[in-house]
């Protein structure tokens, strides 16, 4: 098992993280008060920041979970998006707010937007926790995004190096030589 006193430098403390996505939860009660919504788990990096929202939400809201990969190599097109597991529900005439915990080249949020127009729904709104501007492949944008961060590999609240460092309660900088060596 992994020690946790491997990771670095905290930039967001469970404090920080709370206090965000109450605004956050706050924001999207207000845009969509009179309407019901769709939050749509990326599974696995977003779950905890999906719990979390999801109780900072005051409007009728139903939780959905899906898991993707994206191939970004060039052995296969930016514009596949595989589909581990689905959500089970029709989403015609609905509004989504898909829930990712970071978004880095965009390729996957790209990809799954695409892929949830061709099924109809009323709205798609993209929600993020971290983003990565400066990584950006695909051409799209958070309509939420908790915070902007710098090009550095992240991990903790949900987000993992090989599987690991998911249940951090904070966010922090993996440290180079624990990936490089
Ligand atoms: P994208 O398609 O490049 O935007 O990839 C987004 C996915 O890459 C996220 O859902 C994460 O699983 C993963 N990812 C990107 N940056 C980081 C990071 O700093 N730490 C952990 N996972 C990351
Ligand atoms: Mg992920």
């Amino acid at each position: 098992m992994v020690d946790p006193s491997t990771v670095g430098e905290v930039v967001y403390t469970a404090d920080d993280i709370k206090k965000r996505v109450k605004e956050l939860g706050r924001q999207i009660s207000e845009e969509y008060a009179g309407k019901e919504i769709i939050l749509v788990c990326i599974l696995k990096g977003s779950f905890a920041f999906t719990a979390d929202l999801a109780r900072e939400i005051d409007i009728p809201c139903s939780i959905e979970f899906m898991q993707v990969s994206s191939y970004s190599n060039s052995t296969q097109s930016s514009g596949s998006l595989k589909i581990i597991k689905d959500i089970n529900v029709p989403v015609d005439g609905k509004h989504l707010i898909i829930i990712e915990d970071i978004i880095d080249t965009g390729i996957t949020l790209n990809n799954l937007k695409k892929m949830f127009v061709t099924r109809n729904p009323a709205s798609i709104k993209l929600c993020a926790f971290l983003d990565k501007p400066s990584r950006r492949e695909a051409p799209i944008e958070a309509d939420y995004v908790g915070y902007k961060v710098e090009d550095n590999f992240l991990v903790g609240y949900g987000l993992d190096y090989a599987q690991h460092f998911r249940n951090l309660p904070y966010i922090a900088i993996l440290k180079e030589e624990y990936y490089k060596n």
